[in-house]
């Protein structure tokens, strides 16, 4: 009888039931958390850069060089970076967790994934830190 009642495991079959690590929890709630201050990063960024004072038409080096003379866009394109790179990266993680059947495929789609998501961090950080005004005219 108790066999008549039971479900098949939703997604894919060989994904293993999760044990002993809150790691999954967590991982769903950094995706609302971050998706809330995504909201205000990327529509922030989209309105500036697009719509704001002549939007892309003024967007050249001098723009760049004066946005980025200031912490606070520092600060906010890094923010932003990190986290759009994070949440995407887990996000895109729970896809290749729910849809590659075959071990192997699963373990190449992530590493291509996560070797990815981490040169993109660190170049673009070092992009934000290091970026220099004063390049000579020649
Ligand atoms: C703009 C504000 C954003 C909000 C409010 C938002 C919100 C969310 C939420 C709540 C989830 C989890 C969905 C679930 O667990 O079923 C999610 C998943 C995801 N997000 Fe975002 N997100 C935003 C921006 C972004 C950006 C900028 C990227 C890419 C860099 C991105 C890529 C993804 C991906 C790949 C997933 C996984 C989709 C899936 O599981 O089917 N999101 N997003």
């Amino acid at each position: 009888m108790a066999e008549a009642l039971t479900l098949d495991k939703p997604r894919s079959p060989r994904r293993p039931a999760a044990r002993r690590s809150n790691f999954e929890l967590y991982s769903w709630l950094f995706m609302r958390i971050s998706g809330l201050l995504l909201v205000v990063l990327v529509l922030g960024h989209l309105f500036i850069m697009n719509i704001l004072d002549g939007g892309v038409h003024r967007i050249n080096f001098a723009f760049v060089a004066g946005r980025w003379s200031s912490p606070f866009w520092q600060f906010w394109d890094l923010t932003m970076l990190w986290l759009a790179m994070i949440h995407g990266g887990n996000g895109l993680r729970t896809v290749i967790e729910d849809y590659a059947r075959k071990e192997s495929t699963r373990f190449w789609l992530k590493m291509v994934l996560y070797v990815a998501t981490v040169v993109i961090l660190l170049l673009g950080t070092l992009v934000i830190f290091t970026f220099d005004p004063n390049i000579p005219a020649d």
